[in-house]
């Protein structure tokens, strides 16, 4: 049977297995996915053993994505402009090939809430991985505009040289005020440490979509801050989890699974 296996440090909290496994029930392909928690100083060698054996893809999540970047002899063009592999998978001629599929998910989520993104001004908190991850995903679908704002606004204004596109700029968090924004992304990791980026409500009109990737049980920080602020559409990042699951399990198995039904098994599991 296909092996497949999601690398991270720590690992046993992750939902990708059970994902997976109803993926693969669902469309009726016989696979096994599993978690492997890679030591943090050997997870070159951790993937190459997996790849010797039965290994025919794998995810990868926190703290392993650049490194699964730099391991593989080829990735998408998606991937390299993230910097970040959360894909992995073995050809034929025994190669490893490297995808990013979190900003499609993150995409697909969005549309899938009907969230209008094409010629919509967009602000994404953070500049981090997360962050990097989702602008070329987000680009292709013409926002007006995306305003890159970070604690550390330097990281912020690399991001923006980095895609180099006349819809990206970089701002302050602290000088928010004079914009509206139709769809706020927080991308920052401050809400797994129950914190959200200082953010001035005036960024706030009355038909604002925030979105938080993070998600937990619960509101996220994030987002209990845009409902005590009016917003009426608030969605945290556990569809943005599944969406790009589903979009791995294409890559490998050439079938996409239906997502909605594991999307409200999930919520109920937090
Ligand atoms: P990830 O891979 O999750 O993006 P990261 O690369 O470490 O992780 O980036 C974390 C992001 O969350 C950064 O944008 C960080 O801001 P700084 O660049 O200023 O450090 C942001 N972040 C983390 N904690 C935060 C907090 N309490 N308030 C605001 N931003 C925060």
């Amino acid at each position: 049977m296909d092996s497949y296996a999601v690398f991270g440090h720590p690992i046993n909290h992750s939902r990708s297995p059970f994902i997976h496994q109803r993926f693969a029930a669902q469309t009726e392909q016989a696979l096994k996915y599993r978690a492997i928690e890679a030591p943090l100083d050997d997870f070159a060698k951790t993937v190459e053993a997996f790849f010797q054996g039965d290994g025919k893809g794998a995810n990868v999540t926190v703290p392993f994505k650049e490194q699964a970047f730099a391991l593989c002899t080829e990735v998408s063009e998606r991937a390299s402009r993230a910097g970040a592999v959360n894909t992995l998978v073995k050809t034929a001629n025994g190669e490893i090939h490297g995808d990013n599929t979190d900003g499609i998910g993150l995409v697909t989520d969005l549309l899938n809430k009907q969230v209008t993104l094409s010629n919509s001004r967009i602000l994404l908190l953070g500049a981090g991985g997360a962050a990097r991850g989702v602008i070329l995903p987000l680009l292709a679908q013409q926002p007006a505009s995306i305003v890159i704002s970070n604690r550390t606004v330097s990281k912020a204004q690399a991001l923006v040289e980095l895609f180099d596109h006349s819809a990206l700029s970089a701002s302050d968090l602290t000088q928010l005020d004079n914009y509206q924004f139709d769809l706020i992304i927080n991308a920052t990791s401050a809400g797994l440490s129950g914190n959200m980026p200082s953010l001035s409500s005036k960024c706030l009109h009355d038909d604002t979509v925030c979105y938080d990737m993070v998600y937990m049980k619960g509101q996220t920080p994030f987002n209990q801050w845009a409902s005590q602020n009016g917003v009426k559409q608030c969605f945290d990042g556990l569809g943005m989890l599944v969406e790009q699951a589903a979009e791995s399990f294409f890559i490998w198995r050439g079938v996409k699974p239906n997502t909605q039904m594991i999307l409200s098994e999930l919520r109920t599991m937090l």
